[in-house]
């Protein structure tokens, strides 16, 4: 202690002192020895501050508390350095800690999705069982049940997915009507959405996969009608509640009549633009009253049991819907074209 108040006296000693302090905080490399080297020069029992308790004149404790001033200052500084430091090194590392985190976006369901659950809401608000339909099927529930010629091109390998040679990928979702038909006793009413597969070249309005929803209502005494308010239903729960529909006829092997179903055009509402070709109607899908011979098919007394069927495809639906040019966007998974439903 006497020599210690000795030197607080000797300014040069200090200032001896006041280097050694320094060199020490300034080469402290982390928090842990900057506090060291604190405690070791500023802290409560170093010589600083043990001289500083024995100062008895001003002009000491004016010198010792300069010293003490300028290394706490130094500390502090020290400290400001050693966090620059930190920020630097782990820049280094490639990792920037300023920049914000990045947001986790929430998945979405695929339009298509979206409205073929549509779909399944509408129906079965009207009471009917949405079916979920094998996408095999045997040529027989593809083609003959449903009394297709036997020599139409649609049959050929060159537009049908053969497994072998009496089993195909389905190439509509009508074959889910004779499903349906063999494994329920009427009254029956379903529907079934689901892929469908055809040898196409994929374009704008063409894919080897795609979407259709089936339709099927059998019962007693069941009309034209019943039909056509089925559809309008259906079409303003997707396209608006004040559209209307139309029957033209049409041809299909297994509905007699057979018809082709239009809506008055969402996007001009029947004035006439270039979705409907200035129409004032768009072309929405087959649709008939069941063939007596498919009933035979199946088992079902023609005599007893009427009833209606349709399959409309779903990607038009949603291209019309949603004014898409192309249907490619549907499988090509951007994002920038699928986030925006
Ligand atoms: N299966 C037909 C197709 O893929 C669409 C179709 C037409 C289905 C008339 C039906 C119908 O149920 O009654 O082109």
């Amino acid at each position: 202690m006497d020599s210690v108040a000795a030197m607080s006296l000797d300014d040069a000693n200090w200032t001896a002192y006041e280097a050694g302090a320094r060199a020490a905080i300034d080469a402290a490399l982390s928090d842990a020895e900057l506090d060291a080297a604190r405690v070791a020069w500023l802290g409560r029992k170093s010589e600083l501050v043990q001289a500083l308790r024995g100062v008895r004149d001003r002009e000491s404790g004016m010198l010792l508390n300069g010293v003490r001033g300028r290394l706490e200052t130094a500390v502090a500084e020290r400290e400001t350095a050693l966090q620059q430091l930190l920020w630097e090194a782990a820049a280094d590392s490639g990792v920037d800690v300023t920049i914000p985190g990045l947001p986790v976006e929430r998945g979405r369901l695929h339009l298509l999705t979206q409205i073929r659950r549509e779909i399944e809401d509408v129906f079965l608000g009207m009471g009917y069982e949405v079916w979920d339909g094998n996408e095999v099927a045997t040529v027989w529930e593809n083609f003959d049940a449903l009394t297709s010629d036997p020599g139409h091109p649609s049959r050929s390998i060159n537009d049908t997915f053969y497994i072998d040679s009496d089993t195909v990928l389905r190439t509509h979702t009508s074959p889910d009507q004779i499903r349906a038909m063999l494994a329920r006793t009427p009254p029956l009413y379903m529907v079934s959405p689901g892929r469908c597969y055809r040898r196409d070249t994929p374009d704008a309005t063409h894919s080897p996969i795609f979407l259709q929803v089936e339709c099927l209502a059998v019962d007693r005494g069941i009309t034209l009608a019943d039909l056509q308010g089925t559809v309008l239903q259906f079409f303003r729960a997707l396209f608006g509640e004040d559209r209307e529909v139309r029957m033209r006829t049409s041809f299909f092997p297994f509905t007699e009549p057979s018809v082709e179903f239009d809506v008055t055009c969402f996007i001009c509402s029947g004035r006439g633009c270039a979705t409907c070709k200035r129409s004032g109607w768009i072309e929405m899908g087959g649709a008939g009253w069941v063939d007596p011979d498919v009933f035979r098919n199946v088992d079902l007394d023609p005599d007893e049991w009427q009833g209606f069927a349709f399959g409309f495809g779903i990607e038009r639906i949603a291209m019309l819907r949603h004014g898409l040019p192309d249907l490619r966007a549907f499988w090509e998974n951007d994002l920038r074209v699928l986030g925006q439903f």
